[in-house]
């Protein structure tokens, strides 16, 4: 089974073709992904108007790249994949109304996929994990800690009340004068950081639940930067140590706490999955492993690339979709918000 799938549900036009391996897990024969950062750089976040435009200019030009770059036509794909959801309303419409368009004109089958079940999903790709797992989904836009127990069967464990964990990384970034996208910036600088001069809160630690919440965190950082009135020597590097140590605090409280849940309500889980930009971080990362060696539970990092908003995820979730028989038909509206729990009808901030 080859599918082409298409993402479009923020600031990334891409397209991919992905084919099951004959072991299970999947093949990656081309996944073209365009970014639009240098677009929004200059508003310091992403601009929904600019985001729909740059993906009407280029998505049929990163199909045609992925097609050929897989070495196949149309016509060899059993189905084609686009993402309809969550995300932002004008960028949706451009992926499934060119999904939907190549799937009648090829005659193939359409499959409407969920933006976070193909993160949700990403790691069955990249290393055929079994279900059921845990997952921890950090971007610029989500924050949620899933259990994932089967193909479209998915329970919220913990979501953000107010700001995603990225969010927050950007808007901070942005507090002192770091340029956008402010997650890498924010680690680097923190490198040559102390992470105790600054005691910054940790917010929902030990609380009852998996949620969180990062905006007490980040206003923390407001008024420090307010009582200094000018940046000076390692300022900037000792507040982007200390927000990235209560961040670091805060991701591993949390994940114990859904850890405990998912034993409760699921029994044991295969492993523990991290995926989103915000799993770049390599001291997020050094944590969640020292987690995972305490803990037992395996930790699987899909590579970057993948972790990241990317056309192959989407495939990998039309795929295995196609395979249970969940086709989708041509009425299929694009859904700005589409949690994976429907029973976690809980929506916060905007936010599916
Ligand atoms: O998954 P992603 O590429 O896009 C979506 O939000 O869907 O994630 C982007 C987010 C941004 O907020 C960015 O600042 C953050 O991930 N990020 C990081 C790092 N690299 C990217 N945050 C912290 N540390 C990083 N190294
Ligand atoms: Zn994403």
């Amino acid at each position: 089974m080859r599918i082409l799938g298409l993402e479009t549900t923020c600031d990334e036009t891409a397209a991919a073709v992905v084919e099951l391996k004959p072991g299970g897990g999947g093949l990656i024969r081309s996944n073209e992904v365009r970014s639009q950062i240098d677009e929004h750089a200059a508003f310091g976040g992403v601009v929904p108007e600019i985001a729909a435009r740059a993906h009407v200019d280029m998505m049929d030009h990163l199909v045609r790249r992925a097609l050929d770059e897989a070495r196949c036509k149309l016509a060899d794909m059993d189905g084609i994949a686009a993402a309809a959801g969550p995300g932002l309303i004008g960028g949706v419409m451009v992926g499934l109304t060119t999904g939907k368009a190549l799937a009648l004109a090829s005659g193939k089958p359409f499959v409407a996929v969920n933006h976070l079940e193909a993160h949700a999903l990403t790691p069955r790709l990249t290393d055929g994990v079994a279900f059921p797992y845990l997952l921890l989904l950090v971007s610029g836009g989500h924050t949620q800690l899933i259990a994932v127990l089967g193909v479209g069967n998915y329970r919220r464990l913990g979501t953000t009340i107010d700001d995603a964990i990225g969010e927050a990384f950007d808007k901070v970034a942005k507090m002192l004068g770091l340029p956008y996208p402010g997650g890498p910036q924010v680690e680097k600088a923190a490198e040559q950081g102390d992470p105790q001069r600054f005691d910054l809160p940790r917010p929902m630690l030990r609380r009852p639940g998996a949620d969180f919440s990062l905006s007490g965190l980040k206003t923390a950082v407001r008024l420090e930067v307010q009582r200094r009135g000018r940046l000076i020597g390692s300022d900037i590097a000792d507040l982007c140590a200390s927000f990235q140590a209560a961040i670091v605090d805060v991701i591993a409280d949390r994940t114990r706490a859904a850890l405990r849940l998912f034993r409760q309500q699921f029994g044991a889980p295969s492993c523990l999955v991290v995926a989103g930009g915000v799993a770049a971080n390599s001291a997020i990362r050094q944590s969640l492993q020292s987690f995972s060696t305490e803990t037992g539970l395996k930790l699987v990092l899909p590579p970057p690339s993948l972790c990241t908003d990317n056309g192959a995820m989407i495939a990998w979730a039309g795929l295995e979709r196609l395979q249970l028989g969940f086709g989708d038909g041509m009425d299929f509206a694009p859904r700005p918000r589409w949690p994976l729990d429907l029973s976690a009808e809980r929506v916060h901030n905007g936010k599916a």
